[in-house]
């Protein structure tokens, strides 16, 4: 096995986390990327800590299998449920999402009120606030669970005027707090950033996806175990169900420079 140009494994309970294999592309284009989304047990938002993380666990032995060299939890759901189990689990790097945002947070909040919005599976968990508080202890951290989000990117109803309206009812609250940072703490919301710009206007966005790339670079080269490459790697894409509308989403999402195959994993372990 030649480690540095194994592949970087990617998970989410679904397309959601294809917005952290975009920046992985951008930064890293050398590497070989294998994603697993769970599209047939989504969401994982709604469910318990425990059956997330037996699903964070099979994803793992999944990605495992494929000689990944690094794990990314491109979920905050999963992140928040399994990261420190993952961790001891297994034997390579295990990279959650929620410390990339969390940090980000930290460093863009002047007036030290940070808003997160997220599943209610993270949300409940206080990983955010938790993760903020240990940068910075005097940083006020607000959290709302947005169950209703993660649908509406799955539906594709991204531009629709009823999604504005419930990210207003959403977002409004926070804002009156006085947040001037907002977290977007699910994979699936930076596809709603523009409508979400639209509710917030001057406060800052944290996109945990731009921090996670960095993340894993860092933690690549600090291994010695970045691909030595000279061509551009290739994007694996699984999928325990791949329907119709998915497929078309995702050639759209992934653009014709996309190189790599999509396929449907059938798992006994699912
Ligand atoms: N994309 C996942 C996250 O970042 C959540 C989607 C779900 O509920 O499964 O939290």
């Amino acid at each position: 096995m030649n480690i540095p140009n194994c592949p970087v494994g990617v998970f989410d309970s679904g397309i959601g986390g294809l917005t952290v294999v975009k920046e992985l592309q951008k930064f890293l284009p050398n590497e070989n990327i294998v994603y697993f989304g769970d599209t047939a047990r989504l969401p994982y938002g709604s469910k318990s800590k425990r059956l997330v993380t037996k699903y964070s666990l099979e994803n793992t032995i999944f990605l495992n299998s494929k000689n990944v060299k690094i794990v990314v939890i491109a979920c905050n759901t999963a992140s928040a449920a399994s990261a420190d189990f993952l961790k001891q689990f297994i034997k390579i790097p295990v990279i959650g999402v929620i410390e990339a945002g969390a940090l980000l947070a930290a460093k863009y909040s002047k007036n030290k009120k940070v808003g997160v919005i997220g599943t209610k599976s993270t949300v409940k968990s206080r990983a955010y606030s938790k993760y903020i508080n240990k940068l910075d202890p005097t940083i006020k951290v607000y959290e709302q669970s947005t169950p209703l989000l993660v649908h509406i990117v799955e539906e594709n109803w991204i531009n629709k005027n009823i999604t504005k309206s419930i990210l207003k009812e959403y977002i409004d609250p926070l804002i009156k707090l006085g947040i001037d940072t907002l977290i977007l703490g699910c994979t699936h919301y930076p596809l709603l950033a523009n409508s979400i710009k639209e509710c917030t206007k001057s406060i800052t966005l944290v996109d945990s996806s731009t921090a996670i790339a960095t993340i894993v670079q860092n933690t690549l080269e600090g291994k010695k175990i970045l691909s030595n490459r000279k061509t551009k790697g290739y994007t694996h894409i699984y999928l325990s169900d791949l329907t119709p509308e998915i497929s078309i989403w995702m050639n759209d999402f992934l653009g014709e420079n996309f190189i790599g195959k999509i396929k449907k994993y059938n798992s006994q372990l699912l």
